[in-house]
């Protein structure tokens, strides 16, 4: 797709459609007052009926008119302007993407980016609106044919409209974030779609060097006899069910000053989650390709960092396992020694997410890292405590999360603190060894991450669990169904403030 900056008059331009946002209860703006007339009164009608009235959501299409160089225009509603958001710029940008994909158009105007909105610069609503069009885009095609009648089109040229006095060296500046970003995104993307018999931890290792190198960054990969050397052990637990070779993924971004400390990346990459020996029902077990999405979000964050060339230092720690059943998989019962030298008891070898970031966490010290952040899809309790809505974050640290609460803000992508308190480790309290790995039905989000706790407190850390945001069951505007690279745009946003 072709997307770049535009000035003119909106009702000059030669396009096959004219995309304008509309605020609520605002006819009385210029450039819809001529519309209107154009359009001989439609505008003031539907206005009067409320079939379109500009509330959020709602859109109009009309076709050309004399005295309009567009082929089409669509109305798109903003909904009232005091409530007007960057992610609500973003989420319309990609409702009109979708709406227009889906009738074939592939070409379009957006004149959206310099719609008002307190407390925003240029840069930040074309990077928005330019993010909103570039993610509708998207969808996971490596078994598809080219294209089948009926569906959407891809997209092919798309214009961002700004006015004559509006600077076109900052809406480019936002338009260059935002292809980094949606870069980062929609590479996470395609890592959590792609199937199970794709994706082994060997997969994830060898598309983790091909970013790298595509973005000018280092990698490293550790495997089997290293890493039974350096004593993985709960890691190794994990993956010695599976006949794939597990690996840890090691990636390393310099942008910041020699002197600063890195801030950690630490991913969850377990590439299909059969449950072990504990195994799981076979109801959806198909969606346990997915479960892991929080390395995918820390790839995925690697890759838009290096494309924006944020000033910070990165490390990212991916350890990349299949848990499965077979005679060779850990049991219930079992002790493992972890890198960190704690022994953990297995009670549920389904409960293997929070084996492998303990060895993850522990590895990750060595870089002395300033902050390190967790993603994983560790618990089905969070979706019952959050549903699919946000994220939970728990931390050792409270300013760290208050960040990443207002990036989840800012990004859109929502998080929500649960606390952390001493009292649940009681729960994880193991008889034959230093922890167990289940803490019971109560409070599971929370005891998954006092089990992580046990291992990063060392340092500043703040876990997210997103196992309720990183697969879309039923495709929204802006995010096709599959994975949604879900934590890639917060870390991001939070970055962005680190380097600042
Ligand atoms: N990968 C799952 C968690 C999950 C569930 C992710 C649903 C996405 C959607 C994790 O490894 C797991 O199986 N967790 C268990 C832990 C339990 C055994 C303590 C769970 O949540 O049931
Ligand atoms: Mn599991
Ligand atoms: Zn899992």
């Amino acid at each position: 797709m072709k997307l770049k900056i535009e000035k003119g008059d909106p009702l000059k331009l030669k396009t096959p459609c004219l995309v304008l946002g509309v605020q609520e209860g605002k006819l009385k703006e210029p450039l819809l007052q001529q519309l209107d007339k154009i359009f001989a009164g439609v505008l003031a009608r539907s206005f009067r009926s409320k079939e379109f009235s500009g509330e959020k959501g709602q859109t109009l299409l009309l076709h050309g008119r004399q005295g309009l160089s567009a082929e089409r225009v669509l109305l798109v509603g903003l909904g009232k302007e005091r409530s007007l958001t960057l992610s609500c710029l973003r989420q319309t940008a990609s409702h009109a993407a979708k709406q227009l994909a889906e009738k074939q158009v592939s070409s379009f105007l957006l004149d959206l980016a310099q719609v008002k909105l307190k407390k925003s610069s240029l840069a930040e609503r074309a990077q928005a609106v330019a993010e909103g069009v570039l993610l509708a885009d998207y969808r996971y095609a490596r078994y598809l044919p080219e294209s089948k009648p009926g569906q959407a089109v891809a997209l092919d040229k798309v214009g961002l409209l700004i006015n004559s006095e509006e600077s076109l060296k900052d809406a480019e500046k936002g338009l260059a974030d935002a292809r980094g970003i949606a870069a980062g995104v929609c590479f996470a993307r395609d890592l959590v779609n792609a199937p199970g018999n794709l994706k082994s931890p060997e997969y994830l290792a060898m598309e983790s060097v091909r970013m790298a190198e595509r973005a000018g960054i280092s990698c490293r990969l550790l495997r089997g006899e290293q890493l039974k050397k350096q004593g993985f052990g709960a890691m190794l637990g994990v993956a010695q069910g599976s006949v794939r070779e597990p690996y840890l993924i090691v990636l390393e971004y310099f942008g910041g000053t020699e002197d600063t400390r890195p801030v950690a990346l630490v991913g969850k990459g377990v590439v299909f989650d059969a449950g072990g020996i504990s195994l799981k029902p076979a109801e959806k077990m198909d969606e346990m390709k997915m479960d892991m999405a929080g390395a995918a979000a820390v790839l995925g964050t690697m890759l838009a960092a290096a494309e924006l060339k944020l000033p910070v230092n990165l490390v990212a720690v991916v350890p990349a396992v299949e848990n499965m059943p077979s005679g060779t998989a850990i049991r219930p019962g079992d002790i493992l020694t972890s890198l960190s030298g704690k022994t953990i008891e297995v009670l549920n070898t389904d409960a293997e997410g929070r084996l492998i970031l303990a060895d993850a966490l522990t590895y990750v010290g060595r870089y002395q890292p300033r902050v390190v952040i967790d993603l994983a899809t560790l618990t089905g309790a969070v979706i019952i405590a959050l549903g699919n809505h946000a994220a939970a974050v728990l931390g050792n640290h409270d300013g760290l999360i208050r960040q990443l609460l207002k990036a989840g803000e800012r990004s859109g992508e929502k998080l929500w603190q649960l606390p952390l308190w001493d009292e649940y480790a009681a729960q994880i309290k193991s008889d034959f060894a230093d922890i167990k790995n289940i803490g019971g039905r109560a409070a599971g989000t929370i005891t998954a991450a006092a089990f992580l706790q046990k291992f990063a407190d060392d340092y500043v850390w703040a876990h997210l669990d997103i196992a309720g945001m990183a697969w879309e069951e039923k495709g929204r505007p802006g995010q096709a169904k599959g994975g949604t690279g879900f934590g890639v745009r917060a870390l991001i946003e939070y970055l962005r403030g680190e380097a600042k």
